[in-house]
């Protein structure tokens, strides 16, 4: 059987040069496919703000919401590394407040490690919660959380300031860093810079892994979708097959059969 997923394992990938496969996950039956499926690591992303909950930024998700979804999902999780994602002024406002609420994902609801959103503006609050004993994955580029301070969801193309975010938060202590949205150029420059593995979404091949966001590689997401998401299956579109069938047939009389009864 496959052993946990650790940071000693996911250095070692980095060192071999293996690929790191992470994927989001917010419930207890994604979660188990997604853990016996081969994924490294789940991050419980406040992408669920948008993919789950219908909102239209990461912003109104909060604390509770985020322990209840990393809960469920790490009980189906066995092998991958649980990352819970700490949701807008979770961490923002204070240090002591970002230690508290980082631990609340391990004493809470199961997680091993946790993320959070920006570079060296936050490479004081990633030291200490690391020197708590908390692993922090750094996520720098297109932080979703700063939608408004970056005009709307672009692009991040500042390789002086990338570089500088990345190194800074190598130094704080992170595990990891998630680059998102920039380009890949410069993620490979980080990539080579950095001995902790990156992640890329939207940050082309060179990282040392790529994580997505379940909803969109699933096709569960409908309307726009990124340029750099790949959709794997379309399960919106059975999904609303399913439902319609099971609607006409109960208006029909089709459902339920006699096999359905007692
Ligand atoms: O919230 C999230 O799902 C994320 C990933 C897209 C990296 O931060």
């Amino acid at each position: 059987m496959q052993s946990k997923v650790t940071l000693t394992t996911l250095n070692r990938m980095k060192k071999k040069g293996e690929k790191i496969v992470a994927l989001t996950a917010y419930d207890y039956p994604f979660a188990k496919m997604v853990d016996e499926s081969g994924v490294h690591i789940i991050l419980v992303g406040d992408s669920l703000g948008m993919v789950v909950q219908g909102e239209s930024s990461t912003l109104p998700v909060t604390m509770d919401e985020m322990i209840y979804h990393t809960k469920i999902v790490s009980k189906a999780t066995r092998i991958a590394m649980v990352v819970g994602d700490m949701p807008f002024m979770s961490y923002q406002a204070g240090i002591k407040d970002a230690v508290s609420n980082a631990g609340r994902f391990l004493k809470e609801a199961g997680a091993t490690a946790v993320k959070l959103e920006g570079g060296a503006a936050v490479s004081e609050t990633i030291k200490a919660i690391s020197e708590a004993g908390i692993p922090v994955q750094g996520h720098i580029g297109l932080t979703p959380q700063s939608v408004h301070k970056m005009g709307g969801y672009k692009v991040q193309r500042d390789e002086d300031r990338l570089m500088a975010d990345a190194l800074e938060v190598e130094s704080a202590g992170a595990f990891s860093v998630v680059l998102e949205g920039i380009p890949s150029a410069i993620a490979k420059k980080i990539t080579d810079a950095l001995t902790i593995p990156t992640i890329g979404i939207g940050a082309g091949p060179h990282c040392d892994g790529q994580i997505l966001v379940l909803h969109d590689l699933l096709g569960l997401n409908e309307g726009h979708v990124a340029k750099f998401v790949k959709q794997y299956a379309t399960l919106s579109d059975n999904a609303r097959k399913g439902i319609k069938q099971y609607v006409n047939e109960v208006q029909t009389g089709k459902f339920p059969a006699k096999k359905h009864c007692y």
